[in-house]
Parts: structure tokens; C-alpha cells; sequence
């Protein structure tokens, strides 16, 4: 048996065991150390699982692989891979195996990505002569078994990524997902630690599955058949509806990609391998983040060209660089009820088109965005008189509406060719320098006419990328957001496409803390849609300080949704600053290593960005609520233990008067010991600025 070290060292590693008769398995994976050699593994045995769990090899958890053929084929619903060969290299390895009496034919790729992640995805071809039902493929990597609680999330609108822990025991925690989108309540990142696992504390290992329509999320402990050990097992892939996908003799199916990261320093170190490879992607946003202003809040469906120049002149006097018309420029979309599917400009709002606007933002030096939503139809609208049948749909009856729209079957080509002309002609139309794409429905009962009315979510999916990639080909310079009523649609994949994300709809700074916290578990900051919003929020009647708003937008991609030609002098004056302190810092606080501060207070956390070389940090002290007790200290996690560093507090903020030492402090002391917690005072953030001195 030989086996082999995949992973670079100190990154996520695996090491994978070669078999002359069955899958390579999987005999440990974690943080790579050069002193755990392939060869230790051979001499201790541990209990090994391919990537493709299979009952024939006395599993009795969930198989990897689940399918059938038709009847009189009893065969192919059990399989038994062999190997055919195993190339290891550098940058990953690949396992190509076959189960002759089944028909069928598999390829592994392991492939080590930048950021010292691994990926993992299966490819299954029908070898056979007659049609392959496939029901299940997912990517299955055990971890060790001291891996004994997880965590993984859920959610819903307007309030994304609640984080959810468990003690790890016998039997499988799947985390379906049928909306047809990542979702609201997406696992996001499913993670196994040792007890306890913090931030800043514990070994973690992860798995993200990257795909944006029906996907699972799976962690199972089974115990071995001998009684020797138990075996704990993380992984995912895509959900398949009844008949979704059947393989005719020579077709394939590959499995979404299945991110997998492990680190021995908690969930920040975890995080920051996510980040480090989106931060690698040609996809990942270049250069500074604009300041955005979002017009939803402001104006919602009331679009008056002199409310808008007057909300673009006050936007652009602060420091504001993107202006973004959102939903109801086009067709009948007076109100939410009709109108999506018609992507041309209305006349009765704009009837000289959106040249006024858009040329009145450029002139004033701001980029121009505009708000599409180009999966969905309204049965108000031209589009869907003319073609009823254009939508997802099963036996003849209509899903029942969500929001008043049903989706647009992309997997028809005349419905793919109607939108993708039609934003063609849009974006051709104007110097769009940005577009904010949306997806406000579940999808459900969502047949296709393509394939007879069967499930139609995998192809949409497929539609749904292949729909981007058209547009961003012809229109290479825009950059785009994925949007779907909020935080529905973030994911590793989308994210090989968009340079931002619209985090929630919640824009309650205080509700939006929590969001954005967990949603860097996987995303980073520059990435992440923040926007300062009314003193009322509009989402929980909650009036929130300005300061308090502004510093929960700058971990962000900071931007405004609020009508500006409403706030005062003294509000624009403010913001304005905030602007200022954004611009300042935006490129430490986008390139750093997010961290988070482990602490028994529940009400107060330290947050913030430390720069790849350490030489400078942003963190911020942020206040929910009133303190139980007395402030706890401001520790700042990260730092280099021996650097000195000067503190010096950066925000506009005047409340709580808070003052720092004029003397240089050690990263250690300062990670250890901390400085004075700021005063009581609930809804404040403290903005702190570290720099090391030479
Ligand atoms: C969704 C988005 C919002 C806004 C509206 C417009 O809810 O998340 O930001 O664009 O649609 O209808």
C-alpha cells in the first residue's frame, strides 16, 4: 500500500491510500506536517474512507454514489470501483477507477487551490448500454475522530447565517437545501473541531459546497462493522430531484466543487483560507471598493428623475463614487407585482430613457449600477402573455407564486436568447458600469419543458452560470453583484463571477453585526454589501445612531441606502467623514486577515482586520447593548507578539469619550492583557488603529 501527501505543508492537507482493489481512502487529513509522514500512517493504520464511501466495502453510513438502472438491470445500484490509476502531483491528484459490471466510470480530482485549500469533485460517466438513474454524488472526506462538535448555519430573510453548534454523534446531520438558490438558510460552511472550537482556538476542519441551486451538506459518524473505531465523515454535493438527471450510455455528470479546509487555529484560520483563495480568483473585485449608494431605501418603485439627480448630487458632495438604480426602471414595474421579465426601459418613468440619469452620475464622477432580475418573470407582463410556457413549471399547473413572479426556464433557449438580448441591448445601450443581479423566489414544483417536465433546477443552475458568463464576456468591464432577496446566493461558485455580494436585506446595523460576522466565516469583507441605512431602520423600526450604523458598514464593502435628500447637514456632514475613514483604510481593512475576539461577554466584541505582514490592524470594539458588569478590556488578537504598536483611535465617533496610551505596546500585551475597555455604552463601536513602530 503506498500512500501519498496531498496538500502543501501548514496548509490543508490529506493523505490519500493507494488499493489495487478498491478507491483510494482517505487516511487522515488536516493541517499538513512534514513530520507526519505517509509512512507513519502505514505503520498506525487509521481507519481509512475513500471519497466515495461504498456499502461493498462494509460501509454502513450514507454512500457516495446513489443510482440505479431500469428494470430487469438489477445491477449498478451497488458499485465497487477498482482503480485504474492514481497521478499524484504537486498540485493535487486524480483517481480514475471503473465498475465494469455496473457500467460505469469515476474520476476524482483532489486539486490544491491558493489559500491552502483542497478541492474535491467526482465525474461519473455511464460506460453502460442502457440509461443510468442518478440519484446521489457526493464528495465524502473523513476527519479525525476527535473532531467532536460542529457548526455549522441557517436562516432566513433578513437574517442569514445564524450559526448553529451540536456535539458530533452517531448518525448523519444533512443540511438539505431544495430552494433552487443557495439560500438564506444555506450551511454555508459545515465545520468539525475539537470541543470547544473558538475563533481564535482549535482545530477545525470544513467543507463548503460550491453551487448555487439545490446542494446537502453531510456529517456522519458511523461505527466501523469490526467495532474497531468509529468513522466521522464531512462532505456534500448537489441535490437531485426525482429523475433530475439520467445518464444516457456515454454521458457524464460532475459533481459541484467541495471546498475543504482544515487549521489548527479556529475559525479565524479557517476563514482566512476561504478568503486567501477568493483573493486569488481572477474574478475577485480589483482595486478599492467604491463607496456605493443603493437608491432602493431611499425611493423604493418611485423613480422621479429630479428626486434621484438631487439624491445623486448629495451622494456625490460626500464622497459617494457608484450610484445604483435599483428595481422598477423597466417594463410595468410600477409596484412588485408586475413587470419582470420586460427589460426595457419604461417610458411613463423615464421616457427619455435612462440617459438622464445615467450620464448625470457619470458626470458627477460616479460610477452608474442598475438592478436586474433576470431568472424571474411576473405574470404581469409582456413577456409572459406572449409565452406562458416559458416558466418552471409541472403537469400543467402553475408553482404557487412567491413574491408574485415565477422563474424563467432558462434551459429553454428562446427564454435564455429573450433575456440575454434584452440585457444585452440595455447594457449596450448606457455606460453600465455595474449591475446588481437579483433572485427573489424559491424555486418549487419547478419542472422543465426541456426535459419533459422533469426537474428543471440543475439545468437552471447550469443556465444561470452559462447566463453570467455570456454577459460578462460581452460586457468584460461590469462588475457584478449577487443579490437574491438579500443573502440568498453566496457561494464559492457564484463567487468565480461576482465581485460583491448583497449581504441581507437586514440593514439594521445592529441585526446586520451578527450577519456580516458570520458571513466572513466564509466570505471576505471587501466582498460583503454594507450599506448605512434611515436612523430607522426599515426592516425592525429600530432607530440606531449614525455612528453605530457607519461603523457596521465599514467591515464592509461600505455603501448608503438611505434617502439622503432627507438627512440633515449635520447627518451628510458625519457621513461624510465616515466616507473619509473608509477611503483612508479600505485597503488594509480588504486585504487583511479578518479576526475575532473569543470572549465570555456577549455584548461587546472586538473585531476587526490585521495586515498580512502585521504591520497594521483595524479593530473596532463595538457595544450591542448594555454590559452585564463592567467593560471588559479591548483585546486585540493577531498582532505580531513582538512588534510594538501605537493605538490611536480613528472613528468620527464622539460617544464613549474613550482615551488611549500615548506609549508603544507590545502585540503580546496587547493580545494578552488588552487595553481599557471603552465605557459603558450600548450601540457605540470604537475604531482603533494599530501600527507597528520601528
Ligand atoms: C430584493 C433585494 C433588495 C432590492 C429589492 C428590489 O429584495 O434584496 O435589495 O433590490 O429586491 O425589489
Amino acid at each position: 500500500m503506498t500512500s501519498h501527501l496531498i496538500g502543501t505543508p501548514g496548509a490543508t492537507g490529506m493523505v490519500l491510500t493507494e488499493h489495487h482493489d478498491r478507491l483510494p481512502t482517505v487516511a487522515w487529513c488536516g493541517v499538513a506536517d512534514p513530520a507526519l509522514t505517509a509512512g507513519d500512517l502505514a505503520a498506525l493504520g487509521p481507519a481509512g474512507l475513500s471519497m466515495l464511501p461504498e456499502g461493498s466495502h462494509v460501509w454502513y453510513g450514507r454512500a457516495g454514489l446513489s443510482g440505479h438502472r431500469g428494470a430487469g438491470e438489477p445491477g449498478a445500484w451497488s458499485t465497487r470501483f477498482t482503480p485504474a490509476s492514481l497521478r499524484v502531483t504537486a498540485d493535487g491528484a486524480t483517481c480514475e477507477a471503473s465498475d465494469k459490471q455496473a457500467g460505469l466510470a469515476l474520476l476524482t480530482q483532489v486539486q490544491v487551490v491558493p489559500g491552502g485549500l483542497l478541492r474535491i469533485r467526482h465525474t461519473l460517466t455511464n460506460t453502460g448500454a442502457t440509461d443510468y438513474l442518478l440519484e446521489a454524488l457526493d464528495v465524502v472526506i473523513p476527519v479525525p475522530e476527535h473532531a467532536a462538535e460542529s457548526l455549522d448555519f441557517t436562516g432566513r430573510w433578513a437574517r442569514e447565517r445564524i450559526p448553529q453548534r451540536r456535539p458530533i454523534t452517531d448518525g448523519l446531520w444533512l443540511r438539505e437545501n431544495r430552494r433552487g438558490k443557495t439560500g438564506h438558510d444555506a450551511a454555508t460552511v459545515l465545520v468539525a473541531g475539537t470541543p470547544g472550537f473558538a475563533f481564535g482556538a482549535g482545530q477545525v476542519w470544513g467543507v463548503h459546497v460550491a453551487w448555487s441551486g439545490n446542494h446537502r451538506h453531510r456529517l456522519e459518524r458511523v461505527p466501523l462493522a469490526d467495532g474497531s473505531a468509529s468513522v466521522t465523515a464531512i462532505g456534500g454535493g448537489e441535490l437531485l430531484l426525482p429523475g433530475e438527471v439520467t445518464l444516457s450510455p456515454g454521458a457524464s455528470y460532475a459533481t459541484p466543487w467541495v471546498y475543504l479546509g482544515a487549521a489548527d487555529d479556529g475559525l479565524d484560520g479557517l476563514a482566512a483560507r476561504f478568503h486567501d483563495y477568493l483573493r486569488s480568483l481572477p474574478a475577485h473585485p480589483q482595486g478599492e471598493r467604491p463607496v456605493t449608494l443603493n437608491v432602493w431605501e431611499a425611493v423604493y418603485f418611485d423613480h422621479r428623475l429630479p428626486v434621484l439627480r438631487e439624491l445623486a448630487d448629495r451622494a456625490a458632495g460626500i464622497g459617494v463614487e457608484r450610484f445604483v438604480l435599483d428595481d422598477g426602471w423597466f417594463g410595468g414595474r410600477r409596484h412588485d407585482r408586475a413587470g419582470l421579465g420586460d427589460w426595457t426601459v419604461a417610458p411613463d418613468v423615464w421616457p427619455d430613457g435612462l440617459a438622464p440619469i445615467c450620464d448625470h452620475v457619470h458626470a458627477l464622477g460616479m460610477q452608474f449600477g442598475l438592478w436586474f432580475e433576470p431568472e424571474m418573470v411576473n405574470p404581469d407582463s409582456e413577456l409572459f402573455r406572449a409565452h406562458p410556457d416559458w416558466i418552471l413549471a409541472t403537469a400543467g399547473r402553475r408553482p404557487p407564486q412567491e413574491r408574485h413572479q415565477q422563474i424563467l426556464d432558462l434551459a429553454q433557449p428562446q427564454a435564455y436568447a429573450h433575456v440575454l438580448e434584452q440585457m444585452t441591448a440595455v447594457l449596450s445601450a448606457h455606460r453600465i458600469d455595474y449591475v446588481k443581479w437579483d433572485h427573489n423566489r424559491d424555486a418549487v414544483d419547478a419542472g422543465s419543458a426541456v426535459v419533459d417536465g422533469r426537474p428543471g433546477v440543475h439545468a437552471q443552475t447550469a443556465a444561470f452560470y452559462r447566463l453570467l458568463d455570456n454577459l460578462q464576456d460581452r460586457f468584460p468591464y461590469v462588475e457584478w453583484e449577487s443579490c437574491a432577496s438579500g443573502g440568498g446566493r453566496i457561494d464559492l461558485e457564484v463567487l468565480q463571477r461576482a465581485q460583491r455580494v448583497w449581504t441581507s436585506d437586514q440593514n439594521d446595523a445592529l441585526a446586520r453585526q451578527a450577519i456580516q460576522r458570520w458571513t466572513t466565516q466564509l466570505v471576505a469583507p471587501e466582498y460583503l454589501g454594507a450599506h448605512v441605512s434611515a436612523p430607522r431602520s426599515h426592516q425592525s423600526g429600530r432607530t440606531l445612531p449614525l455612528d453605530f450604523r457607519a461603523a457596521t458598514a465599514l467591515f464592509g464593502h461600505f455603501g448608503i441606502e438611505w434617502d439622503l435628500t432627507a438627512a440633515t447637514a449635520a447627518e451628510l456632514a458625519t457621513l461624510g467623514r465616515w466616507i473619509e475613514l473608509y477611503k483612508t483604510h479600505r485597503r488594509l481593512l480588504h486585504t487583511g486577515r479578518t479576526v475575532r475576539l473569543d470572549s465570555a461577554v456577549t455584548d461587546a466584541w472586538v473585531y476587526g482586520v490585521v495586515a498580512p505582514d502585521r504591520s497594521s490592524a483595524v479593530m473596532a470594539y463595538v457595544q450591542l447593548d448594555e454590559l452585564p458588569r463592567e467593560p471588559p478590556r479591548f483585546r486585540i488578537p493577531g498582532l505580531s507578539r513582538t512588534a510594538r504598536y501605537r493605538a490611536e483611535r480613528i472613528d468620527p465617533a464622539t460617544r464613549p469619550a474613550y482615551e488611549l496610551p500615548s506609549v508603544l505596546v507590545s502585540g503580546a500585551a496587547l493580545g494578552d492583557i488588552g487595553l481599557a475597555g471603552p465605557p459603558p455604552a450600548p450601540l457605540s463601536s470604537v475604531v482603533v488603529l494599530l501600527t507597528a513602530q520601528h
